[in-house]
C-alpha cells in the first residue's frame, strides 16, 4: 500500500526551498536536490518509477508523443557533471539523459580545474551556476557535499538575483550513499516483482562496509512493506553497526552470513542477489593483502550459480572486474542476469529525474512532499559547535591529550615478519631520544608523531618526535 506507515512529519527540503527562495514552486519536485535517498519520499519515488515505467514504454515502442511530454521545454536548463571520481554508467547516463531532453550538458575538467589551485566547493559551484547550470550531478569523496551545497549557494542565487532553482544531485559521496542508484535498484528490482511493494526478500553480497549503493538501501527498501534481508560478506567487509541497527529499527528482518559458501547451504535463500564489487580502492593494507581470500566468498561462482533457483535474478550496479568478477561472464546469458537490464533502466530513471527536477512533469503530485522525518525526531544535521575561550587543562601526571601530534597505532602488526620490520623502519627514523633510551625492542604498538608549524617534522629535525615507545621482547621482533 502506497504510503502506508507515514506519520506526523515534516518537509524539511521544503522548508529550506521555502528559506532560499521565498516561495513554494508549483511542482513540488522543481529545483530539489538529491542528497541521500530519503530527500525523496516514498510515494515520491513511486510516482518517478510509475513515469520511468510509462517512459521506458514509450522509448521501447518508440511512442514519440508520449516521450515528449518528458522533454525539458528548456533547452538552455544547463546539466553540468562534476566527477572528482572515476565513473562511466552514472556519469555516460546522466549525458545521455541530458541529449534526450536536447538540453545543454557539460562537464568540468576535474583534473585541470582551479580545485587543484584549491578552490572551495562553494567558489567553484557558484561560478558554474553564474552561467545559466541548474542541475548538477556530483560524484565526491567528500560526504554530504550536496546538503552543503544546497546551503552554501543559495545566498549567492540571492545575491545574483537568480530566479530559478539549482539542483544538486548526488551521484556518488565516498562511502555514504549513491541515491539515484538506488531509485534505478529498486526500480529494476519492481519490474521483477510485478510492481508489487508488498515485500521484497533480498541478498546482499560483497563489499557491503565500503559500498554505498548496499548503504542507500538501508532507507531506499523502505519503498516496500515488508523487507528481509540476507547480509552476505565477510567480517571485514560486513556492513556497518549502525546501518543494520537503522534497518532492524524500520522493522526489516535482518539475517547474516559470512560468505556464499555458508549462504548457498541455506534452504531459503532469497530470490533476488545484489551484489556489490569489492572497493579496493577503499581499502586498507590490512584487507588489500586478503584481497584474494575475501573475494572468493562473495564470488558467485558456476557451482554457486547451478544451485540457484530459476527464478533468482542477480543484480550488479557494475562495474565487474575484468580479471576477477564476482559475476563471471559465462553467466551473462542465462536467466540469473539482472544487472544489464538494471544498467540500461538508469537511463529511463535518470531522464525521469531530470523531468521531475525541471518541473517538466510532477503537478498532477498528490502526495506528501519532500523528506518525511518524525516530528519529534532530531534534524539530521550535524550541529556545529563552537569551542569555548577556556584556559588549557593543567595535566601533573598521567596520559596527556595530543593537541599538536598524529598518533599511529599498531604499528607492530602485518601479515609477516618481513611486512612487520618494513613497518617498524618506516617509523624509527622518526624517533627520537626517547627511542635510544628505551631498552630492548620497540613494541612500537603507538606512534606519536609531532607536527611543527611547517608540518610533519621530518627526520632530521632536531626535536624529538617519536614519543611513545614501549619495550618488548626481541622475539615479538623477529617473530
Ligand atoms: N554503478 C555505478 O555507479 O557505476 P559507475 O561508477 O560506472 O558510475
Amino acid at each position: 500500500m502506497l504510503g502506508g506507515g507515514l506519520r506526523k512529519h515534516v518537509s524539511r527540503d521544503s522548508e529550506i526551498r521555502m528559506k532560499i527562495y521565498g516561495s513554494h514552486n508549483a511542482s513540488g519536485f522543481l529545483g530539489r536536490s538529491f542528497q541521500t535517498i530519503n530527500d525523496l519520499n516514498r510515494n515520491e519515488r513511486m510516482y518517478l518509477f510509475g513515469h520511468a515505467g510509462r517512459l521506458k514504454h514509450a522509448i521501447r515502442t518508440d511512442k514519440a508523443e508520449i516521450m515528449n511530454e518528458y522533454r525539458i521545454g528548456n533547452p538552455d536548463s544547463g546539466l553540468y557533471e562534476i566527477f572528482l571520481e572515476d565513473s562511466t554508467r552514472t556519469r555516460e547516463s546522466f549525458k545521455n539523459a541530458a541529449e534526450f531532453h536536447r538540453i545543454k550538458s557539460l562537464e568540468l575538467n576535474c583534473n585541470s580545474s582551479s580545485f587543484n589551485k584549491f578552490e572551495s566547493y562553494a567558489d567553484t559551484f557558484a561560478n558554474l551556476i553564474g552561467y545559466n547550470n541548474r542541475v548538477f550531478v556530483v560524484r565526491s569523496r567528500l560526504e554530504g557535499v550536496c546538503r552543503y551545497l544546497t546551503q552554501s549557494t543559495g545566498e549567492y542565487i540571492k545575491r545574483q538575483g537568480f530566479p530559478e532553482y539549482v539542483s544538486f544531485v548526488n551521484a556518488g559521496e565516498g562511502q555514504h550513499e549513491h541515491p539515484n542508484q538506488e531509485l534505478l535498484d529498486e526500480f529494476t528490482f519492481l519490474e521483477d516483482l510485478d510492481w508489487s511493494t508488498e515485500s521484497i526478500h533480498l541478498a546482499m553480497i560483497g563489499d557491503l562496509y565500503h559500498g554505498r549503493t548496499v548503504h542507500s538501501k538501508v532507507h531506499g527498501l523502505s519503498s516496500f512493506d515488508s523487507v528481509s534481508i540476507d547480509l552476505v560478506a565477510p567480517p571485514e567487509l560486513a556492513m556497518p553497526a549502525h546501518y543494520v541497527r537503522a534497518m532492524q529499527e524500520q522493522g526489516f528482518i535482518i539475517r547474516v552470513f559470512q560468505s556464499i559458501q555458508e549462504y548457498i547451504e541455506r534452504a531459503d535463500v532469497a530470490p533476488q542477489w545484489y551484489f556489490t564489487r569489492p572497493q579496493i580502492e577503499r581499502m586498507g593494507d590490512r584487507i588489500l593483502h586478503n584481497q584474494d581470500r575475501l573475494r572468493a566468498t562473495i564470488t558467485c561462482d558456476v557451482d554457486t550459480a547451478s544451485r540457484l533457483g530459476e527464478r533468482t535474478v542477480l543484480y550488479h550496479p557494475l562495474p565487474r572486474h575484468r580479471e576477477r568478477p564476482t559475476i563471471p561472464p559465462s553467466l551473462d546469458s542465462t536467466s540469473l542476469n539482472g544487472w544489464e537490464r538494471q544498467s540500461a533502466n538508469g537511463w529511463y530513471v535518470r531522464i525521469t529525474l531530470l523531468a521531475l527536477i525541471a518541473g517538466q512533469i510532477g503537478t498532477d503530485y498528490e502526495g506528501p512532499v519532500g523528506p518525511i522525518q518524525d516530528a519529534d525526531e532530531d534534524p539530521p544535521f550535524v550541529r556545529e559547535i563552537v569551542p569555548t575561550e577556556s584556559k588549557p587543562k593543567q595535566y601533573s601526571e598521567g596520559v596527556h591529550p595530543i593537541m599538536d601530534g598524529l598518533v599511529i597505532d599498531h604499528v607492530r602488526v602485518g601479515e609477516d615478519a618481513k611486512q612487520i620490520r618494513h613497518h617498524i623502519r618506516t617509523v624509527l627514523p622518526y624517533s627520537g631520544s626517547m627511542e635510544r633510551e628505551a631498552s630492548g625492542y620497540p613494541k612500537a604498538l603507538m606512534a606519536v608523531l609531532r607536527i611543527s608549524s611547517s608540518g610533519l617534522a621530518t627526520p632530521n629535525s632536531p626535536t624529538p618526535r617519536l614519543d611513545a615507545l614501549s619495550p618488548c621482547r626481541p622475539e615479538q621482533v623477529s617473530a
